[in-house]
């Protein structure tokens, strides 16, 4: 699996591929060729070649792609076998809607900790998980070894607490705070997160809708 040398936006793609997949796995659907998937899931079928391609291919000419098989590689390829401990910053909104609606273990997350600096959320539970006065986050890093953070915390807390976070040990940020970490660190993965970033580009191609006979330009 040539995974160092496949560049983000196939990365990126996989995760929807995942979706499809497991969705056509749980109604009971064995193989399908890349024409079936790509009419599914709005891409061309050479483009759908071209992506698993990266990866070494998994379909046979004739009789496509076994679902389960395909499913599974993309698991692999994703992570999604290994349970990465995480920790989520600032219980307020967003984290609870986080914690409550995203199924973190399917992932390969196991949430283990929220903090915050709010005195009245200390020891409430979500889901299960404690919430620990961030105070704690250096000692707590130090005895559970978390690797990723979840930051839902305003901009303003995002770049000191990302140091902190960084030098006890946290290699990747799931970051909804506007701050963007990216820009900080080259050996750290960050996947920054902008729902308004996504509302724009829907005003874009609305926009583009009302003003072209063609339609909305594909999403890819
Ligand atoms: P909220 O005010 O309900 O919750 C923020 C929580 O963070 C509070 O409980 C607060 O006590 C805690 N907090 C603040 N500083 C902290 C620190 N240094 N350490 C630990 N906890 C700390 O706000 P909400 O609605 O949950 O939003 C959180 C942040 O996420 C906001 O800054 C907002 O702008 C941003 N946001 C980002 C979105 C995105 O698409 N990226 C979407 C929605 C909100």
């Amino acid at each position: 699996m040539a995974k160092g040398n496949v560049s983000l936006s196939v990365i990126r793609r996989l995760p929807r591929y995942h979706r499809f997949l497991r969705e056509l796995a749980e109604g009971g659907v064995v193989r399908i060729s890349s024409g079936d998937l790509s009419k599914r899931m709005g891409l061309t079928a050479s483009q759908i070649r071209q992506d698993l391609n990266c990866f070494g291919g998994f379909g046979q000419q004739g009789y496509g792609y076994n679902v389960k098989a395909l499913y599974e590689e993309i698991s692999k390829i994703l992570g999604l076998g290994i349970s990465r401990k995480t920790i989520l910053i600032g219980a307020g909104n967003l984290g609870r809607a986080v914690t409550q609606h995203m199924d973190f273990s399917a992932r390969g997350f196991e949430l283990i900790g929220m903090f915050d600096v709010n005195p009245e959320l200390i020891g409430e539970k979500i889901g299960g998980v404690e919430i620990y006065d961030s105070s704690y986050i250096a000692e707590f890093c130090e005895k559970h070894h978390p690797t990723i953070a979840i930051l839902c915390i305003p901009k303003e807390a995002a770049k000191e607490l990302a140091k902190v976070l960084v030098s006890h040990g946290i290699k990747g940020f799931w970051n909804f705070s506007h701050y963007d970490l990216a820009i900080d660190y080259d050996d750290i993965a960050v996947e920054n997160v902008h729902l308004g970033d996504s509302l724009s580009i829907l005003c874009y191609r609305v926009h583009e809708l009302e003003n072209s006979d063609e339609g909305a330009p594909a999403e890819k």
